[in-house]
């Protein structure tokens, strides 16, 4: 591809995705984005609003501005929740295409989310999967979010957390535009029982392959 490789990172929630296209990016000197914090500021911008994140004219209007990824609390449950439904529309997907384009256009890159592999570069150099158990992603999100597992309503926290995961995760899956699926040509790296050096050790080794097998 023109300026460089573009890496596709695509996976359900809290799989490990983010940590590992981050890695992938500083090992490979790749520019990296985080393509769900995307369609977090969407639903930022319409929840600021006071309006509701499944109507497709509100959504659709805040997509159109809402390139300024840096606005704080783009991680809260309610945030999470309106992502996937301002996510699920056609209208806003669409606004958001040439972003994700554009920013692999002059030096290739590393993206992660849920479509990058099938819908934004389906001729992406490198395709990774990454997944995990439901339970081992909300405890994956869990801890990173500061939850405390020896506390005595960790286990009531940790259900509620898999069942919102796992909503989520039907929804993205589930949807008409883009949703959450295995592309065709895509290595799928389950991670139940590897830590995250791990799994950038596994990426590397796949992605330096796939790269070596297209430059010979
Ligand atoms: O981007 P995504 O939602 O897929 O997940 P993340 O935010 O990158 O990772 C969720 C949490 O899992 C982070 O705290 C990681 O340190 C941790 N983790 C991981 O990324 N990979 C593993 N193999 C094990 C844990
Ligand atoms: O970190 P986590 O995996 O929990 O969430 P995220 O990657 O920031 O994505 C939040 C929501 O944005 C997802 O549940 C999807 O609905 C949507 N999303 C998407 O549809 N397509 C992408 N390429 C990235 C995110």
């Amino acid at each position: 591809s023109q300026g460089g490789p573009v890496i596709a990172v695509d996976g359900p929630a809290a799989a490990g995705k983010g940590t590992l296209a981050r890695k992938l990016a500083e090992a490979l000197d790749l520019p990296y984005l985080d393509t769900g914090l995307l369609y977090r500021a969407v639903a930022r911008l319409v929840l600021d609003a006071g309006a509701n994140p499944t109507d497709p004219a509100e959504s659709f209007a805040h997509a159109l501005v809402a390139e300024d990824t840096r606005r704080p609390d783009l991680r809260s449950p309610e945030v999470t929740q309106a992502a996937s439904q301002v996510a699920a529309q056609p209208a806003v997907r669409a606004a958001l295409v040439e972003t994700q384009r554009r920013f692999a256009a002059a030096r290739g890159g590393v993206l992660d989310g849920r479509d990058i592999g099938t819908a934004i570069f389906p001729n992406a150099d490198v395709k990774l999967f990454i997944t995990a158990s439901p339970a081992t992603r909300a405890l994956r999100r869990f801890l990173q979010t500061g939850g405390d597992s020896t506390a005595p309503d960790a286990q009531e926290k940790l259900r509620v957390m898999e069942e919102a995961l796992v909503a989520r995760d039907a929804a993205d899956a589930g949807r008409d535009t883009a949703p959450l699926c295995i592309a065709a040509d895509a290595h799928v790296i389950e991670t139940d029982t590897s830590d995250a050096q791990t799994v950038l050790a596994e990426a590397l080794r796949i992605t330096r392959e796939r790269l070596a097998t297209q430059a010979g």
